[in-house]
């Protein structure tokens, strides 16, 4: 097995489960499960690619799979300089890391809204990812997340998102303000 067939394992896996079960929350649970196994696997603990761009830096070059129904695999790395935005990608996703820790945020919107302009959210968990561990972004509109990488390294992951975000506008969340606004990658 090389990394090419890991990921078309992985992906060939994940659309059976999406395709089986009509309950969204109960898949991504599992979803989630192959996740795991993913990114516990050596082939992909080892990826030494460089990784000049990413689902947050607007470059294509952070795809990793991508097709018409909207699901994507995308490459993913967080420096520990800074959290980034508090942010959503209009789309349910998993996270795995497979190299270093990320202290990863999940927020959630409190007032009855999904758009940009007044939004109240707060913070209802934050957590140490490490590697081989994911988390669940769920569907819109409470996929609203940040994240950093942990204990002054950068951490690398793998995420797989229901809908392709790639290029595609976002909101960041401004808790002191009460306001969220859109911003367009890349
Ligand atoms: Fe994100």
């Amino acid at each position: 097995m090389n990394q090419n067939d890991t990921i078309a394992e992985f992906i060939r896996d994940v659309k059976q489960i999406l395709a089986v079960n009509p309950n969204q929350e109960a898949n991504l649970e599992f979803v989630a499960e192959r996740m795991r196994k993913l990114v516990a696997d050596p082939i992909i603990r080892n990826w030494q690619e460089e990784l000049p761009g990413n689902v947050h830096s607007g470059q294509q070059s952070g795809i990793v799979y991508q097709d018409e129904s909207g699901l994507a695999l995308m490459h993913a790395s967080f420096g520990p300089e800074a959290m980034t935005p508090i942010h959503n990608h209009n789309s349910w996703a998993i996270v795995g890391v497979y190299r270093g820790r990320d202290l990863y945020q999940k927020w959630r919107r409190i007032d009855a809204g999904n758009e940009a302009g007044n939004a109240k959210v707060e913070l209802i968990e934050e957590h140490i990812l490490e590697p081989g561990e994911v988390t669940i972004v769920p569907a819109p509109p409470q996929d609203i997340h940040a994240q950093q990488g942990y204990g002054g390294k950068t951490v690398y992951e793998l995420v797989l998102f229901g809908t392709n975000p790639f290029g595609k506008p976002r909101l960041y969340c401004d808790p002191a303000q009460d306001f969220a606004y859109t911003v367009h990658p890349g």
